[in-house]
């Protein structure tokens, strides 16, 4: 049964699809079939990794509203064990639309139940915001990734996310659980970057990953030309730690 996580954080630009992206292809690369789920109407994790798509199919937004069979949205990419539910400008109507649907916050989960044996891992990368989407992400998942940016105000707006995480559990998903927490962007000169680490970890403890991602250009370069890290430039730092987080992510079972 495939272990599914949301990526997510409502805070904007703190590496959500940065690393939906490279850990979905890193976790593919390691022969763990994997799905990943672009939630986002800004489409960031599909055009992020364009280069590798083959004959596009329908999108999230098909299936959430239109009520396409889920096998018919499912794109395949050029990595065998990777494919990918891409989504479009269109999926900003979703979270209006969804309102007045039945069991509304369950509609993901739903689109997902036929495939799950298909999988080991699904990825869904959420958007910037605490609306239906996202709740539609945290309802069926297993567990989150909370990226956090090591900036000034990193930490702004976790009370509010671990609030909707605790009301979901409460309400929607006793199951849910937190995967772990993720620094992003680590900048190891900048003691900023060495301050909001401690903060964090004083705050998660045992939940922030052993692994940080640093800063670091190529994965910022990357998406620009249709490409995860790992296929535009392997022994980049990045791809290199993206590699490390699938490891931590395997060790903790599924
Ligand atoms: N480790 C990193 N090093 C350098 N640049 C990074 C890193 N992680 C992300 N970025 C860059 O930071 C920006 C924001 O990252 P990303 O799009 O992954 O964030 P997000 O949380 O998905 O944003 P949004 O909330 O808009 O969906 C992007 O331009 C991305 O290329
Ligand atoms: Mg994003």
């Amino acid at each position: 049964m495939a272990h599914i996580i949301s990526l997510t954080n409502q805070k904007g630009g703190v590496g959500k699809t940065t690393t939906s992206v490279n850990l979905a292809v890193s976790l593919a690369v390691s022969e763990m079939k994997t799905l990943l789920i672009d939630l986002d109407p800004q489409s960031n994790a599909t055009t992020g990794i364009e280069e590798l798509l083959m004959e596009s199919k329908g999108t999230i937004y098909d299936a959430l509203i239109r009520g396409s069979a889920t096998k018919d949205v499912i794109t395949k990419t050029q990595l065998d064990y990777l494919d990918i539910i891409t989504s479009t400008g269109d999926l900003v109507g979703a979270e209006v639309e969804l309102v007045s649907v039945m069991a509304r916050e369950h509609q993901l989960e739903k689109v997902l139940k036929p495939i799950l044996r298909k999988y080991d891992y699904i990825l869904v990368d959420c958007p910037p915001s605490l609306g239906l989407l996202t709740l539609n992400a945290l309802t069926c998942s297993d567990t989150v990734i909370i990226p956090i940016q090591c900036e000034y105000y990193a930490l702004e707006g976790l009370g509010q996310l671990l609030n909707t995480i605790r009301l979901v559990q409460k309400n929607l998903n006793p199951n849910l659980e937190i995967e772990g927490v993720l620094l992003t962007m680590y900048d190891g000169r900048l003691n900023l970057s060495k301050q909001v680490a401690d903060e964090v970890r004083s705050y998660f403890e045992d939940k922030l990953f052993k692994t940080v991602i640093q800063r670091n250009v190529r994965l910022s370069e990357a998406p620009s030309f249709g490409k995860p890290v790992l296929l535009y430039d392997a022994n980049s730092t990045g791809a290199q730690n993206y590699m490390s987080l699938v490891e931590e992510i395997l060790s903790h079972g599924n």
